[in-house]
């Protein structure tokens, strides 16, 4: 009985322990650090906010709705499970994308 416990709980102790160390962007070169004032802040300024300045469902205004919005703004700015932004623009281009998801990786710092 003890061996069958142990059995059915091994697997999730391992299951549970890799997934604490999951990286949201796995693959990326994150080395240099993403400053949310001087990259994200600008990027988000150039591509989105004249559209999500409280309107169109979001605002991209600042530290605090950016990070709350981290998630939906990359899934927006991948097309992936949200429409694809910028609305009716081409898709930023993989460079400025990836310095969202390496400042979410970072632990999205207010720097
Ligand atoms: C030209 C205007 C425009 C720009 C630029 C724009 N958006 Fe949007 N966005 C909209 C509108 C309008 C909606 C509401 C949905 C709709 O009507 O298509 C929306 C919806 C969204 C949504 C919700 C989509 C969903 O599927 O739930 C997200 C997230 C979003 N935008 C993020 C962004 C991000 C991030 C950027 C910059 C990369 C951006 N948007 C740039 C107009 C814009």
């Amino acid at each position: 009985m003890t061996k069958i416990i142990f059995l059915a709980i091994f697997p999730l102790t391992i299951l549970s322990c890799s997934k604490d160390k999951v990286i949201p962007y796995s693959g990326l070169n994150c080395s240099d650090e993403i400053s949310f004032s001087e990259d994200v802040l600008p990027l988000i300024n150039q591509n989105c906010t004249g559209c999500h300045n409280n309107q169109n469902g979001y605002s991209l205004t600042n530290y605090d709705n950016i990070s709350t919005n981290s998630k939906a703004i990359i899934g927006a700015m991948r097309g992936n499970n949200y429409q694809l932004m910028p609305k009716g623009g081409p898709m930023l281009p993989d460079s400025l994308i990836e310095i969202m998801e390496c400042w979410v990786n970072q632990g999205k710092l207010n720097n």
